[in-house]
Parts: C-alpha cells; structure tokens; sequence
C-alpha cells in the first residue's frame, strides 16, 4: 500500500487523482500525441477511461505498484496531467512517467512535476534508482529527461510496443547517489 503524498513546487501542486477529477480528465488525455508516446494512456479517452484509469491509479497505489500524482497549476487549480513512479520492489528502482496536456506543453511542467517526483522516490520511498524511455521519435521527452539530470544510457531497441508496432526507445538512469550529488539543483 502506498500513501499518496501532495507535494508543492513553485508553480504546481502534485496530489492524488481523486473523483472529482472526472470532468477534466477528458480534456487532459484525449490527444493522440500523448496516445501515442505513452503506454497506458487510451485513444480515444472519454468518461469512461477516465473512470477506468482513477480506478487502476487506486489499485496500484493499493498493490505498492504505481504511484501516480496529477500535477495542477497553483495560480489556477487546473490540472494539468500526470507523473508516475511505476515501483519495482524487487529492485528498489522505479520508471518515471509523464504526460501534460497540450494546452500547457512548453512551459516547463512536465520538468517541474518530474524534479519533485523524482526528490519523492529518492528521499521518502528511498529507491535506489529510477530510470525512463523516451521514444527517439518523441524528443521533447527526452529533453526532459536531460534537464532531471537523468543520463543516457543508450538507445533501447524496440522497447516501447504501440498497436503491435516496437519503437526504439532513449534510455535514461539516475541513482539515489547523483541526485544527492546536486544534479537536481
Ligand atoms: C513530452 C511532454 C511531457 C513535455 O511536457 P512539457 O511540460 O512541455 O515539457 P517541458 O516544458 O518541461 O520541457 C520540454 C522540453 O522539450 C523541448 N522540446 C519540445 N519539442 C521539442 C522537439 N520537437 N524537439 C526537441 N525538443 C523539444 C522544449 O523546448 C523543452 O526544452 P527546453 O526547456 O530546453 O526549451 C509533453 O509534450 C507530453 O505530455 N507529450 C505527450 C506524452 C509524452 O510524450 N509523455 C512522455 C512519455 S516518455
């Protein structure tokens, strides 16, 4: 069982999905951009996948397995996607995802939510490691990745299965000692 935490950065604040989240869900996910970058994220996505992902975010926080956090804007209360830490206990690691929605790309978000994430799973779940793909077709993913301070570990072939389709994957690393070392600033 995982306890949900609610984290403030300077511009968001990272907090359980809860039920009244329904009506916005839609408007956040339904993209085929962020469909087709992402592993669990439906298209299309309507009341229905919304219910179905608080749902498994629940299951998974209740297994120990997913920690999923939706990030909204403190200035406006509106929120604005989702960052998660899927655990692997038998390692002590963790894989970092992402996903904002369109109406607020570029303004540093998925940086911002990812840093605090990442500070999380290190200091307060005192995982070893955590480790991330980006699509190679998916750069802004990975450019992400590079401002956590997160380093690359290579290009994972076919990593990432979209409709039957493998797609090669950036693999990016950091372990509990470099984010000690600063490189979160
Ligand atoms: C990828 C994604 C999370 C980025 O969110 P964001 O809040 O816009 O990200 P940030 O603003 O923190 O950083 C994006 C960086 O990528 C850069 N970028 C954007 N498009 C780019 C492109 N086509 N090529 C290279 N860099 C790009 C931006 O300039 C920025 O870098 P900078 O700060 O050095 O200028 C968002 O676009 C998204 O949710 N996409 C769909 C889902 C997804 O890809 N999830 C990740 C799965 S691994």
């Amino acid at each position: 069982m995982l306890t949900l935490p609610t984290i403030e950065t300077s511009r968001l604040r990272l907090r359980p999905p809860a039920e009244s989240d329904l009506p916005a869900m839609p408007a956040v996910f339904n993209d085929p951009d962020i469909y087709a970058y992402t592993r669990n994220i439906p298209h299309p996505y309507g009341d229905a996948e919304a219910r179905a992902a608080l749902e498994r975010y629940a299951r998974l926080a209740h297994e120990g397995r997913g920690l999923v956090l939706f990030p909204e804007e403190r200035a406006t209360g509106a929120m604005v996607g989702l960052v998660v830490l899927a655990i692997e206990r038998d390692k002590n690691e963790a894989e970092l995802g992402y996903a904002i929605g369109r109406a607020w790309w570029g303004k540093g978000y998925a940086t911002e939510a990812s840093r605090a994430l990442l500070e999380y799973g290190f200091k307060a779940l005192g995982l070893d490691r955590i480790h991330a793909h980006a699509m190679v077709r998916n750069p802004a993913s990975a450019r992400v990745l590079a401002k956590l301070g997160m380093k690359p570990v290579g290009v994972a072939p076919g990593k990432c299965e979209k409709d039957g389709e493998h797609h090669d994957a950036h693999a990016f690393m950091i372990d509990r000692l470099a984010w000690d070392g600063g490189t979160a600033g």
